[in-house]
């Protein structure tokens, strides 16, 4: 599949701080990908960079093949920004506000404008006034502003802030419809690692500047049992001979296993006169490889100095 969008080599120094550091990224239609990162890790940054707010110092970002370093208004033209706050008419109904935003583009119909209305759910109540909307009303509407010009790409800093949990789902089963049926490349950054794994079909991790991780979320994880057995010493001896990777958890163990191995395990325990009380498979989280990947519990910014 041809990249929507294509980071390339991507810098930005500020003074001696280098930033962002050669990040590469290609983004897919119908793809939404995730941008995960602890604080500081130049996210924001990035994207500013990526919708024109911001000047590299290095390298390129190429939208539906048009650079924005030699092209800039023609590779905006095509970016869908971005749902962080959008900016609204309280005042006015949304349908007006979407009627007032069209006009800053070429060619929106006003059958474009019922359509987006459609896509995001607000048929009920677009002709009531914006500041008699929820905050999950607003950011629908802002994702249906962004959509009016039919964008090839999308962007969203951090859209979720601040809704509720029904307001999350809502928004993500819009997004994820709107991927799909535009065909628009989606990039949406996020610090709710729960959030991003429901959402996205792949994330990027950037940390201190630099990509660490490009995974699809369909990769199969590692499998891991939690094994509870006394004496728990024993346990781990016998786990650690047979050559296997074991941490301590709770009152027991978590071992990275095979369930192929698990009677052969159980058998030898047995043999051996322990006495198990629990053997369940244990689901690692994306927050539990997100914070190996970043190094531990590392949420405060650092970088290269
Ligand atoms: N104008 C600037 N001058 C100097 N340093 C800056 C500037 N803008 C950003 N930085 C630094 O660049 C780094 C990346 O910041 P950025 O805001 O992109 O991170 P982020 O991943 O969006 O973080 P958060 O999750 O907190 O939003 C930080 O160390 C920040 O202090
Ligand atoms: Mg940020």
């Amino acid at each position: 599949m041809k990249p929507v969008v294509e980071l390339k080599n991507l810098s930005k120094t500020i003074g001696s701080k280098k930033i962002i550091d050669n990040l590469n990224l290609s983004l897919y239609p119908g793809t939404i990908t995730g941008f995960l990162g602890p604080n500081g890790a130049g996210k924001t940054t990035t994207i500013r960079m990526m919708v024109g707010l911001m000047k590299q110092t290095g390298g390129d970002v190429v939208i539906d093949g048009v650079s924005l370093r030699d092209n800039f208004e023609e590779g905006l033209s095509k970016v869908g920004v971005i749902v962080e706050n959008p900016e609204m008419y309280k005042f006015m109904s949304g349908y007006k506000n979407l009627v007032h935003f069209a006009r800053m583009h070429k060619n929106v119909t006003k059958e474009r404008i019922d359509e987006v209305i459609r896509q995001v759910g607000m048929q009920n109540r677009i002709h009531e006034k914006v500041g008699t909307y929820s905050l999950g009303m607003r950011q629908r509407l802002g994702l249906a502003q962004a959509l009016l010009h039919r964008p090839k790409f999308l962007i969203l800093d951090e859209p979720t802030n601040g809704l509720d949990p029904a307001g999350i789902r809502e928004f993500r089963t819009y997004l994820r419809q709107i991927a799909e049926t535009e065909g628009v490349a989606v990039f949406v950054s996020s610090h709710m690692l729960s959030e991003i794994e429901l959402m996205c079909d792949r994330i990027a991790v950037i940390q201190n500047g630099k990509l660490v991780d490009i995974r699809e979320m369909s990769e199969t994880r590692e499998s891991f049992y939690y094994i509870e057995a006394t004496p728990v010493e024993k346990a781990k001896q016998l786990l650690l001979d047979e050559g296997l990777t074991v941490d301590d958890f709770n009152n027991g163990l978590i071992v990275n296993v095979e369930q192929q191995q698990i009677p052969g395990i159980m058998r030898s325990f047995i043999a051996e006169g322990l006495e198990v009380f629990a053997v369940q498979p244990h689901k690692k989280t994306l927050e539990d490889e997100f914070l190996e990947m970043t190094g531990g519990g590392q949420i405060a910014e650092t970088y290269a100095k």
